[in-house]
């Protein structure tokens, strides 16, 4: 009998309190799996590298905890090689959590169907999970308005440059917080970000009040951390506070940290925090991506990706990432696209 084979890179050890290292992944040789009934099997052809792929590993989240030994868990933007539903065929383009591995089986019913366009890394960017969940976050959570003081963290990252660029088209000046000069210099010169902050300034505060003369309106929160109290600092009345993820928690188990001016300023400023689950929103994402894409394609809307070559990558993508070192969405590609 061939065993067909199947490149994967396992969690062999989880990271406990403490950064994510590679060495806590392994690459194994690991047979092709078989379709059962209901299911797909897949070709992955681009994974998405996910903050949120730290998160999974610390404790139940939306989804149960990974433990140690499990092929490590991710989405990708894939092809149908079998089906075993009628809903799809083989060829097909869908998007589901294939995990990191050549071949893989996923439920029918969780995979999506996406249409082919001409990049289709976008469906993994801008028109996947990163854009719509700047979209429905600055939209549908932090309702934006012409004229506000928008200031989104993790402002060069997947999310972040997405919402502050939909916060740009929407009227808005936008301010963005990363951890880099060159970032920085990049939001401002190509993106439209009226100003920028470096989170490692040692007067962050200070500068986020020079940023933002008029305070801030509403805060598009990919970080969480101390850095939401000093934006808390700078708000209006009436802000609005998008909590879309706290990536400076992530490799922290202990969830000591917590801000000083809630709930004090809360009260006193009239704030909305509010937080969100893109999956949650699935109704929104057809006109959300049609927005999006639209915008792509006038020009208004630069997609930003970071692509590394070769499934082996992936751990070093997604430890890179945690550090700061992406510009836009990250991405590893591991198949190339259907001929
Ligand atoms: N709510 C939802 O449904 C949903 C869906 C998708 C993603 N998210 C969240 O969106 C956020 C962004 O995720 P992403 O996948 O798009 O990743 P990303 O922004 O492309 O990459 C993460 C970025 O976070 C910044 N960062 C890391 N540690 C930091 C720290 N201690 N302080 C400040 N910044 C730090 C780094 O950039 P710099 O330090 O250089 O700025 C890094 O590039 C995450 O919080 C994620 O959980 C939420």
């Amino acid at each position: 009998v061939t065993v067909r084979a199947n490149r994967q890179v396992v969690l062999a050890e989880l990271p406990g309190s403490g950064p994510l290292r590679v060495e806590h992944f392994a690459a194994r040789d690991g047979a092709r799996p078989e379709p059962g009934p209901g299911e797909l099997l897949v070709r992955p052809i681009v994974l998405s590298i996910d903050s949120a792929n730290r998160a999974w590993m610390s404790g139940p989240t939306y989804r149960p905890q990974l433990v140690a030994g499990d092929v490590m868990a991710g989405y990708a933007l894939a092809e149908v090689a079998e089906s075993r539903d009628p809903a799809f065929a083989p060829g097909d383009l869908v998007f589901a959590d294939t995990g990191w591995q050549e071949w893989s089986t996923v439920p029918a019913a969780e995979a999506t169907g996406v249409r082919p366009v001409s990049a289709l890394t976008h469906h993994v960017s801008v028109l996947g999970v990163s854009g719509l969940t700047a979209h429905v976050g600055l939209h549908d959570i932090g309702r934006v308005r012409p004229g506000d003081t928008v200031v989104v963290s993790a402002a060069a990252g997947a999310t972040g440059n997405v919402a502050g660029q939909l916060a740009r088209i929407a009227g808005a000046r936008v301010v963005g917080i990363t951890g880099s000069a060159e970032k920085n210099a990049l939001l401002e010169r190509d993106l439209g970000f009226a100003a920028t902050v470096c989170h490692r300034d040692p007067d962050v505060l200070g500068a986020l009040r020079a940023a933002c003369p008029d305070g801030v309106d509403l805060y598009f929160d990919n970080v969480g951390g101390p850095l939401l109290d000093t934006v808390l600092r700078c708000t209006n009345r009436g802000a609005r506070i998008v909590c879309c993820g706290a990536v400076s928690a992530y490799d922290d188990a202990s969830g000591a940290t917590g801000p000083r001016q809630v709930p004090g300023r809360v009260v006193t400023h009239r704030l909305r925090i509010e937080g969100f689950i893109v999956l949650d929103h699935v109704d929104r994402w057809p006109a959300a991506t049609a927005e999006l894409a639209g915008h792509v394609a006038s020009g208004e809307l630069r997609v930003l990706e970071d692509v590394l070559d070769g499934l082996d990558r992936a751990p070093e993508a997604l430890v890179g990432m945690l550090a700061g070192e992406n510009v836009g969405k990250r991405l590893v590609r591991v198949g190339t696209d259907p001929g």
